[in-house]
């Protein structure tokens, strides 16, 4: 037998990132400011949505599109958020959670050949899902703009990514790991091409709530003209809500695009957990849910506004992130007066610096090059997460400044 049983179209993939750093946090006793789930609980009303859906007999399959109540419910959010009006029952698939909506949208939409284009860093399901269907990534890289107040593409980088092989567009934003929010300008061009090309747009738009800057608010590009048409948008219940364990997610699309996700989704899950749906609609309809997620954002600004500070004042490079629960931070200024280097006598990669973190200061990050189909590109760089109590940040950055302080003064 050969040592992997792997299928060879996986390989390349090997175990997530999230799964390798958290195993290793728990070997280290570290804070885990690595994989972005919040250490704290969704709203009490949410969980008592569930456990009366489950008492009240929501037990058995539901209805492989979605629960009636959480379509309709997904239908008015995404109005009040600035989609169109949409026929909730034919134009909105319910999956488990946006990972499957958008391997779903890969299996059901793409052609083996199909090239799709993609903003590099990604999360890391965007190239296994675009490999799963047999089609093939074409990176665009997000850089930091000249006065690094935030994240952009090269617009010649973008149009030769543009062949006529082109089938698709995969959009996030807000963006995980940098946390840029596009702009209006940003998604006109990219529209624009997607036009000319005759391509769809995959917008996973997971953060779509998590936003910091009144001057960036979160668009969706399916609300430019000419784009619903040609559109999926994927959203999810886990970030908005702090319910990530739940994997309720959904994919909106016109009927033709509907048709090849629901292809997929019929055989890769067929429905997601019946009563979990029946609360997500609780969440998504109510007042008691709007007040959530506004206080939410409110403390996610604050615990992002801390951590940005911190870790500019340790010596970390800080894009401010303009959404999602995410901090992009340059580790070079710290890492060389550490003396770090990778044990060729090269300067310290992105993995090096993480580890000596969850080895020395007991905080896990992600090393983001993993985001990378060039992994230089990432190497200078650690992603950390703030959806976490602000009390585990402040023992975070504490840890932190005493390991990065000692170590300084052991070596002056
Ligand atoms: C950009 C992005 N898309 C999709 C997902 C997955 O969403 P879900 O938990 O709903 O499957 C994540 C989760 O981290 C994400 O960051």
């Amino acid at each position: 037998m050969p040592h992997t049983q792997t299928a060879s179209r996986l390989r390349p993939f090997g175990t997530s990132i999230f799964a390798e750093m958290s195993v290793l946090a728990t070997q280290h006793n570290a804070i885990n400011l690595s994989q972005g789930f919040p250490d704290f609980d969704g709203p009490e009303f949410l969980k008592a949505a569930a456990q009366q859906a489950i008492e009240i007999g929501h037990n058995q399959y539901a209805r492989t599109q979605g629960v009636p109540a959480l379509n309709e419910a997904i239908a008015a959010w995404w109005k009040r958020g600035g989609g169109c009006e949409v026929d909730p029952h034919a134009e909105i698939t319910v999956t488990s959670g946006c990972t499957e909506a958008l391997a779903a949208c890969c299996l059901g939409l793409l052609e083996p050949g199909d090239e799709v284009v993609c903003f590099e860093p990604f999360y890391d399901a965007y190239l296994a899902d675009v490999a799963l269907a047999g089609a093939v990534p074409r990176a665009v890289t997000l850089r930091p703009n000249r006065d690094r107040s935030a994240f952009g593409f090269d617009e010649t980088e973008l149009r030769r990514a543009f062949t006529p092989r082109t089938r698709a567009v995969l959009l996030n934003t807000p963006h995980n790991p940098t946390g840029k929010v596009f702009t209006r300008d940003e998604l006109a061009l990219i529209a624009d091409l997607a036009i000319e090309h005759g391509t769809i747009v995959l917008a996973d738009e997971v953060y779509e709530r998590l936003v910091f800057e009144p001057a960036r608010p979160h668009i969706s590009i399916a609300s430019l003209p000419g784009m619903a048409e040609r559109t999926i948008t994927l959203s999810s219940l886990g970030k908005t809500f702090s319910m990530t364990g739940w994997k309720i997610g959904w994919a909106i699309a016109p009927p033709a695009f509907t048709a090849g996700v629901r292809a997929a989704h019929q055989f890769l899950t067929f429905a997601s957990a019946t009563p979990l749906q029946h609360a997500a609609a609780v969440a998504l309809a109510s007042e008691e849910g709007e007040a959530y997620v506004e206080q939410l954002q409110r403390d996610y600004a604050k615990r992002r506004r801390f951590l940005a500070d911190a870790l500019t004042e340790l010596g970390f490079g800080v894009i401010e992130p303009e959404g999602t629960y995410f901090i992009m931070a340059d580790h070079t200024a710290v890492s060389e007066r550490l003396g770090l280097t990778n044990g060729k006598g090269e300067p310290a990669d992105d993995f090096v610096m993480s580890r000596w973190l969850i080895e020395h200061a007991g905080v896990a990050t992600i090393p983001p090059s993993v985001f990378y189909h060039d992994k230089m590109e990432g190497r200078k760089y650690l992603r950390f997460a703030f959806c976490k109590r602000a009390e585990t940040l402040r023992a975070a950055v504490d840890r932190m400044r005493t390991a990065i302080g000692s170590a300084r003064r052991v070596q002056a």
